[in-house]
């Protein structure tokens, strides 16, 4: 368990693509934990492994912690792919690890259907509403280089 450092705004690394993960070994096992310890330790409900140096194609994220009284429940999407997104749209206001202090209002489709591979190498499919669906696509996106406030220049 340790908590990593976080990259923040400006950094090079949170506009390049994340690479496959082609083997899930102890050093991807151990990265997943260090991404959870260090999303929890600073009040996040979701990280992409380049937030914490590392272009590999997984994220992380929590959304019951903060909403449901810090009881866990995390997971862990490696390799995710998106399947389907929903025609419907929602505007949520958003944050991000790596732009403290920065919240703005982000239009996100309102469901998603999304294909990873879980930590025990398992293929899974899942299908996400809600605050899940919108930390799905906030992360997933970091993966693609793409963060937050790139999605409100769209606008
Ligand atoms: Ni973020």
């Amino acid at each position: 368990m340790a908590i990593r450092q976080l990259r923040f705004s400006g950094d090079e690394i949170l506009t390049k693509k994340a690479k496959k993960i082609e083997n899930i070994d102890n050093k991807i096992k151990e990265l997943a934990q260090d991404m959870l310890d260090t999303m929890y330790a600073n009040d996040g409900i979701g990280l992409a492994a380049c937030q914490v140096g590392m272009l590999k194609a997984m994220l992380v994220y929590d959304v019951n912690y903060i909403e449901e009284g810090k009881v866990k429940k995390p997971n862990i999407l490696i390799n995710p792919k998106i399947l389907e997104l929903s025609k419907s749209m929602v505007t949520v206001e958003e944050g991000c690890l790596s732009f403290p202090n920065q919240f703005d209002n982000v239009i996100r489709h309102e469901k998603v259907k999304i294909e990873y591979t879980d930590i025990k190498g398992k293929k899974r499919i899942l299908k996400a509403s809600g605050m899940e669906a919108i930390v799905i696509q906030h992360e997933y996106d970091h993966l693609e280089g793409i963060v937050f406030l790139d999605r409100i220049k769209e606008k």
